[in-house]
């Protein structure tokens, strides 16, 4: 049998569906486990609800801004990462209390209140994709819809031209799938900075534009921001939306696949969703809590600590597993059971503390309009080929779904 530890560095086991029994296992027997690592550092493994949760609640003792919050445990992709990502740079890797105030500069547009505003019009972006889908209904659930839904949704709330779309896909799938062998470009270290870059080089680009413009989009918002009397340098406006746009789409399409393959696996949930379409608000949460769009993610601590009965020292890092919280029976009553009904859902997809997603009220949105309007168009919904997975410990999920829709059959005039 294999060490655990080889499992949990390992992106191809994330793709097996394995990890959960794993975690299972060691959320039991090693709740906060000593993982050794590629990069001959080793790292804490948290697999608990309660001590994922309470580690994201204390920013300052878990830091985001030493390390970033990837999960890389080798040292090749921590030079990537660090540099090609601009950890300290954005909102997800600046601590307390300086992220407040970046995180301040963005948010607006993602608020409840702005997002009813523009429901219309994100309604009918999403009618735009469905209407484009081959009429003989053979798709790839996952690059037809899933993935388009998120880009076309971003992409209008940062006023990206829709040309634009193609390169941004293939540049995000490299940036946050570099370990997927199917992205790869030469080495997964290689991949993900080739990502980053072109995804950079194109913000950069597209901010300059916005300086002094007045359009109160995130990208605008950031281009012309300051913090504390001083405006932000052009490193940290290119990093800060790239973050914006990679959240926006890289863990929207998982969450929405990975809930669509959710109904299909429990057919009783799909009728209860066609029955009831209010529901869509609960099961929204439901198919993030199921599909763990984000597996892991990293801290490092300031200062010596103790978690789960084990000694943590300074400069240590913390990997934070999201998706083994998400299936923890002390927070969780029927944990493996998949109930768009489920209330309260305390899951830990969106993260928690002062990180807590930005976009979580977006990603909703999104989720359930796409959702409503599939229920809507197709009656019947077949699996047709491999349903196959993302190879990665940090973003995970499905990578092809290829179904066949069957439109629901034009109603009988009567008379
Ligand atoms: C189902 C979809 C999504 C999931 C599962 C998800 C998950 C997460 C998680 C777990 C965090 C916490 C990171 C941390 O604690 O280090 C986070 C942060 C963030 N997310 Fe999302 N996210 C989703 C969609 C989105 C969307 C659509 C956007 C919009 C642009 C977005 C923007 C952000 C931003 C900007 C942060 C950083 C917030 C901060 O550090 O203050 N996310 N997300």
């Amino acid at each position: 049998m294999l060490n655990p530890d080889d499992h949990l560095n390992d992106p191809a086991f994330f793709a097996t569906g394995a990890h959960y029994a794993l975690f299972d296992r060691l959320r039991e027997d090693d709740p906060v486990h000593w993982t050794t690592s590629p990069d001959g550092r080793g790292y804490w493994s948290v697999f608990r609800h309660a001590h994922v949760k309470a580690v994201l609640n204390d920013p300052l003792l878990f830091s985001s801004e030493r390390e970033g919050v990837a999960p890389v445990v080798d040292a090749e992709m921590a030079a990537v990462v660090r540099e090609a990502w601009g950890v300290g740079k954005h909102i997800a890797t600046i601590d307390p209390p300086r992220h407040a105030d970046y995180r301040e500069v963005i948010a607006a547009p993602f608020l409840p209140k702005a997002l009813s505003a523009g429901e219309a019009r994100t309604r009918r972006l999403i009618g735009e994709i469905f209407d484009q889908l081959p009429a003989h209904g053979e798709i790839d659930l996952v690059s037809d819809l899933a993935v388009r839904i998120p880009m076309a949704v971003i992409c209008d709330l940062l006023k990206l031209p829709a040309g634009d779309w193609a390169a941004m896909l293939d540049w995000g799938k490299m940036a946050i799938g570099g370990t997927d062998p199917e992205y790869q470009r030469g080495t997964a270290a290689e991949t993900t900075a080739y990502g980053f870059r072109q995804l950079f080089d194109y913000s950069d680009g597209q901010a300059a534009q916005r300086r002094g413009c007045p359009w109160t989009d995130p990208l605008s918002l950031l281009a012309n921001a300051a913090v504390k009397g001083q405006a932000l340098t052009p490193a940290e406006i290119a990093h800060n939306a790239v973050q914006v746009i990679l959240a926006g789409f890289e863990t929207t399409r998982n969450a929405f696949s990975g809930g669509v393959l959710a109904l299909l696996e429990h057919p009783a949930q799909m009728a209860l969703l066609r029955a009831e379409p209010k529901l869509l608000r609960l099961a929204a949460e439901e198919f993030v809590r199921w599909s763990d769009p984000v597996i892991s993610l990293m801290r490092t601590t300031t200062a010596d600590t103790e978690l789960g009965g084990k000694n943590i020292r300074e400069g240590e890092r913390v990997l934070l597993w999201f998706a083994s919280a998400n299936r923890d029976a002390e927070a969780f009553d029927r944990p493996y059971e998949f109930d768009v009904t489920r209330h309260p859902n305390v899951h830990l997809g969106f993260g928690a503390g002062p990180h807590f997603c930005l976009g979580g009220p977006l990603a909703k949105l999104e989720i359930r309009l796409a959702m409503e309007e599939l229920l809507a168009r197709y009656d019947g919904i077949e699996i047709t080929g491999p349903v196959t997975r993302v190879h990665s410990t940090f973003v995970g999920g499905l990578k092809h779904l290829p179904v066949r829709l069957k439109p629901h059959l034009p109603r009988a005039v009567a008379g």
